[in-house]
């Protein structure tokens, strides 16, 4: 998987090759990323050419070829003649700006390298390869880690800087992976929207100049999200060189993309250098949070699949990997604040014959909570609400066969708290500057290890009183007016990434204490869906937006990067609380099986016809979520185009059994008669479709199934093929 040979590295996975070798004035270069390639320095493939203006290193002397502006990278700096994005800034204590970087050594260890206090995929058998560069003026090492996920055509990537000098130095930037493309007609694809529309594809050419998309809400935000591909012009999900890069980080990044004066293209990837600044003194380290890159050559599913699979199997930690999820019934868009014991026990003797296996009691359960103004940073049970506490509760809610969960949102305070009277200097707030509030509420300062060790002292006795299985983790506004009380002025561009660390300390602190609990992450619905957050909660709430029709498309653009078993997806009330849209129960579950499946509802104000929908629906979904959850998925359409329906499938591995899950949109008179082309399946099969007539894989995938005509809007059908 990894081979060195004299300055020339090169790793490989099951289908791709990526290469870098230290050339001349030991620049590291890098030669190659994309389908494999075997036996071969492709260092030949770099031009040196003289070019007005691109400047040369001193080494270089009198070769104007040998200019850092146009050679490609492995890791780039700024400041000494490459003009293009920077992975890397420093400021040293005489105020210069940027970095030099040359190599140094190299070395292979066994096993994949995990990285401490931040999220990295499991390597299993892998090795790692670290190849060690030196800035010489700033005494600093830089060590770009590399990981191979052979089987998955993955390669992760982290960097760690060492200051081995006397002199403090200031990382102004630390990009996690930069990567040179000796080409620049690439699309760029990135995943944008807002609160209750998250992850858009957005699709264009890469024009000359900077295309970026990041964020600097203090999370991975609703607007955009740290995962990108790149494609060819004509890449589609069957066909196309196509490039995926992921960053396992829940803060504040930026991943870049430029197209070069000379048509080439340049991405970086990496924590956001806006308000960024790390101190490094003498002999201390800093680790990048780890990105992974996976390459196609054959379109945009296979794309998905790897990292789907990776997700699942290398980043999803037990004992949630691979395994069933429970079909959950959550009481916020039925009561929202308003709710007592005996409401919630009504919903759960409701919910329990229809299957439905864990109650999630939402927001409202703590301190003075009766609205969004109060409450917040009091963990102790509202014993008005529920008397007994959850020792009461929760006994109640599992004698109707039930398991119990539990919302929190630790990092969050209102004023009116507890909490907050007893210590104000806790938050994020700029000393002599006006509070920035965001749906009433402040952060707390989780850089701070006496504020987590408080809220968390609160939360592990509540989770400890009782018999608690599930809990939601949200976090439900933006960071703004950052400042923390515990860091000197020269520090305050670490606060960002420290909060960042702090919230993954107390999450695996909770993991480890509370190992069997399953943990779903939230933020105002989707606000914080990265790979950071999946290794610590393997499922998160996807949108605050329940509305079916709405979820189509945020599934979809969630599904580029994200497996299905990861998007939590519920069927609540109609006309939908966000957009007052009424589809049927039976598309509503069908838009809900595209993910960790569950109900946002009161099943006692619902119709008998009603409640038999959602049995036979939670009975359909346990018996399929092995398929659904784990198997290999495939978008059929494109929900943006507003085509005449929407269409995804799931296959098993094995190719023996599928799930095709079509929703109509609107009616128009004459719909189209349709023929819905499958894929991934075993064309030398017959396949059953809903345990009637049979045909082979490679009529249904090449001629296609023909849909029902559809009868009024948003129409759903779900076909289920097994081999014969
Ligand atoms: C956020 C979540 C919702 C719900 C509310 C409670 O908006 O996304 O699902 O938990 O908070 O306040």
């Amino acid at each position: 998987m990894i081979r060195c040979d004299n300055g020339l590295f090169t790793l490989h996975t099951k289908h791709t090759t990526y290469q870098m070798k230290a050339g001349a004035h030991g620049v590291l270069l890098h030669t190659y990323y994309g389908p494999r390639v075997e036996g071969c320095d492709l260092s030949y493939r770099i031009r040196y050419v003289d070019r007005g203006f691109s400047p040369v290193p001193e080494e270089a002397g009198r070769d104007r070829t040998f200019s850092l502006d146009v050679l490609p990278q492995e890791y780039s700096a700024c400041g000494m003649g490459d003009f293009r994005l920077p992975a890397l800034d420093l400021e040293l204590p005489n105020g210069s700006r940027g970095a030099d970087l040359r190599y140094k050594s190299f070395r292979v260890e066994e096993g994949k390298y995990a990285l401490e206090g931040l999220p990295a995929f499991r390597g299993g058998e892998g090795e790692t390869l670290v190849v060690v560069l030196e800035d010489a003026a700033a005494g600093l090492d830089v060590e770009l880690y590399y990981g191979v996920l052979e089987d998955y055509d993955i390669i992760t990537r982290a960097v760690k800087l060492f200051n081995r000098g006397g002199q403090a130095v200031k990382i102004r930037q630390a990009a996690s992976l930069c990567l040179d493309f000796q080409r620049g007609d690439l699309d760029l694809i990135t995943f944008d929207g807002k609160h209750v529309l998250e992850r858009s594809p957005s699709r264009g050419p890469l024009l000359p100049g900077v295309r970026s998309a990041g964020s600097v809400r203090g999370s991975s935000s609703h607007q955009h999200n740290p995962f990108v591909i790149l494609c060819e012009h004509s890449a589609g999900e069957d066909h196309g060189l196509c490039y995926a890069a992921c960053l396992l980080y829940s803060g504040n990044f930026q991943a870049a993309a430029e197209r070069s004066q000379f048509e080439n293209i340049r991405l970086t990837l990496g924590i956001h250098p806006w308000h960024f600044c790390w101190t490094l003194a003498p002999g201390e380290g800093f680790t990048t949070p780890e990105a992974a890159l996976c390459c196609s050559k054959d379109g945009l599913a296979p794309l998905s699949h790897r990292l789907h699979r990776a997700i699942r199997e290398r980043l999803i930690r037990d004992p949630w990997a691979g395994q069933p999820r429970p079909v959950l019934l959550n009481n916020w868009e039925a009561t929202m604040f308003d709710f007592d014991a005996d409401r919630l026990a009504s919903i759960a003797k409701s919910a329990a014959p229809m299957g439905i296996g864990l109650f999630v009691m939402d927001d409202g359960w703590f301190g003075e909570r009766s609205s969004d103004l109060a409450g917040l940073g009091d963990w102790t049970v509202n014993e008005e609400k529920l008397p007994g506490g959850l020792e009461a509760l929760v006994p109640r809610i599992q004698s109707q066969g039930m398991k119990f969960g539990l919302w929190i949102e630790p990092e969050m305070v209102n004023e009116d708290s507890g909490l907050y009277r007893a210590h104000p200097d806790w938050v994020l707030q700029i000393p002599g500057r006006g509070k920035v509030r965001s749906r009433h509420q402040l952060a707390l300062d989780f850089s701070r290890q006496e504020v987590r060790d408080h809220v968390y002292g609160a939360l592990k006795t509540v989770l400890s009183s009782a018999d608690i299985s599930y809990v939601k983790w949200d976090v439900n506004r933006s960071l703004a007016a950052v400042w923390s009380a515990a860091l000197p002025a020269e520090r305050q561009g670490e606060a960002y990434h420290r909060y960042v660390l702090g919230v993954y300390g107390m999450l695996e602190r909770m993991r480890r204490d509370f190992p069997h609990m399953l943990i779903e992450g939230c933020s105002g619905g989707g606000g914080r869906f990265d790979a950071g957050m999946l290794y610590y909660t393997p499922q998160i709430w996807c949108s605050d937006n329940t509305d079916a029709i709405d979820r189509l498309r945020i599934q979809y653009g969630t599904s580029f990067c994200y497996p299905v078993c990861t998007m939590g997806a519920h069927v609540s009330a109609v006309p939908n609380a966000q957009t007052g849209r009424s589809v049927s129960m039976e598309t509503r579950g069908v838009a809900a099986m595209h993910g960790t499946f569950g109900y946002e509802m009161d099943p006692s104000r619902i119709t008998p016809e009603e409640r038999e929908v959602i049995r036979r629906q939670v009975a359909f979904f346990k018996e399929h979520q092995a398929l659904i959850l784990q198997g290999d998925y495939y978008r059929l359409s494109d929900p943006f185009q507003n085509g005449p329906f929407t269409a995804w499938e799931q296959v098993s591995p094995d190719k023996r059994e599928a799930l095709v899950s079509v929703v109509s949109g609107q009616i128009q008179g004459g719909p189209p008669l349709w023929n819905l082309r499958l894929k991934g399946l075993d064309p030398d099969l017959r396949y059953q479709v809903n345990g009637g007539g049979s045909y082979p894989g490679g009529a249904l995938m090449e001629a296609g199934w023909p849909l029902p005509l559809p009868w009024g809007d948003y129409q759903s059908w779900q076909f289920y093929l097994s081999a014969l």
